[in-house]
């Protein structure tokens, strides 16, 4: 190998559910030449980490590995999964401040080791910790992006493809806004093999009223968490497998098109925070927001979602 051979690394910070799924689904796909799992219980993130490289035969070449703080300098993307649970009794808003403690402290350790990653958060309220991880690192927007409305658009295509019976592939979709309860499908913007979903739905003639359907669809979106929790206690497939194509799109630069949460300055009408929208998505992060042409319920959908982020931002981050 030639020296001017970089490793791809990814750095996995929080080896729980989320970050152990994330780390297992990308040695698959083959997309990283390393994967360091960083972990506040380090006998946990041990045990993850050799879990995981047990698997090495079979994965296209990958090395695994407890990370380090040190792992932070050649990084070419941090994921930080890490957070706090959700104590009995504890409020929504309490929980918020322990997780921004936790994204500070981790932001500082990456900074110390002078990294140039592309950080990508997960840590719910994502789109809260996303706006505190970029204001802490003081980088350019672009590198710095929160998992966004991605896993809820593919919860979306998903379900959109079962009622229309084709293939998930045929379908473009996408959920906007907040990742969480005022969330919302752009319409404007969904297609099924190239056909405007209004002009797909009169000749599919798979459902009674589609009206009522897409209602439903909609509904089942928003309450597929909370039912996934309801049952097994935490959501961690489907997501894995959103940060594999997010981090993919980076470590390829595949200009992918995703709704990730980026900070809005000015795109839509929306000032200084972070939301899910489309985004060309690249090396370095996200390349451009792209303004799609929504339709005007779905823009003032749009800004009631950056209001009630912008009113937690200034509860939980401002009068701090
Ligand atoms: N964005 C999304 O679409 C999405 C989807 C599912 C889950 N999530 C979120 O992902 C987060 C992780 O979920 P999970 O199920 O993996 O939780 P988990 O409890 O299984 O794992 C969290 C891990 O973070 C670690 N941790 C805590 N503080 C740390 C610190 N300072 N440094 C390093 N590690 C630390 C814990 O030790 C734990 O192992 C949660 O906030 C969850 O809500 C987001």
């Amino acid at each position: 190998m030639g020296d001017s051979w970089k490793s791809r690394k990814v750095v996995i910070v929080g080896a729980g559910a989320v970050g152990s799924t994330f780390a297992y689904a990308l040695a698959q796909k083959g997309l990283a030449d390393e994967i360091a799992l960083i972990d506040a219980n380090r006998d946990f993130a041990e045990g993850q980490a050799l879990d995981l490289a047990h698997g090495l035969p079979y994965y296209p070449s990958v090395q695994i590995k407890v990370g380090q703080k040190q792992d932070y300098a050649g990084a070419e993307v941090i994921v930080v999964t890490a957070g706090a649970e959700q104590a009995p009794g504890e409020s929504r808003l309490a929980l918020i401040k322990k997780n921004k403690t936790i994204i500070e402290l981790i932001i500082e350790e990456i900074l110390d080791q002078q990294s140039q990653a592309v950080i990508v958060v997960a840590t719910n309220p994502v789109d809260i910790l996303t706006y505190t991880a970029l204001k802490h690192t003081g980088w350019p927007k672009s590198r710095v992006m929160g998992s966004g409305t991605v896993l809820d658009s593919a919860r979306f295509r998903y379900l959109l493809s079962q009622h229309c019976d084709v293939d998930v592939g045929n379908v473009h979709a996408y959920f906007l806004g907040e990742h969480g309860d005022s969330e919302f499908p752009a319409w404007s913007m969904t297609h099924i093999a190239g056909v405007a979903i209004d002009d797909y739905c009169p000749v599919c003639k798979k459902c009674m009223s589609w009206l009522l359907e897409r209602k439903e669809i909609v509904k089942t979106v928003r309450e597929s968490a909370y039912h996934i929790i309801n049952y097994k206690g935490a959501t961690y497939f489907a997501i894995g497998m959103a940060l594999v194509r997010i981090v993919g799109t980076i470590l390829q630069d595949q200009r992918s098109i995703l709704p990730v949460s980026t900070l809005l300055e000015g795109e839509y009408g929306i000032q200084d925070v972070c939301l899910g929208v489309p985004c060309i998505v690249g090396q370095g992060g996200v390349k451009q927001i792209i303004e799609a042409p929504l339709f005007q319920e779905e823009k003032e959908a749009l800004s009631k979602s950056a209001v009630i982020l912008q009113n937690v931002i200034n509860q939980v981050l401002i009068q701090d």
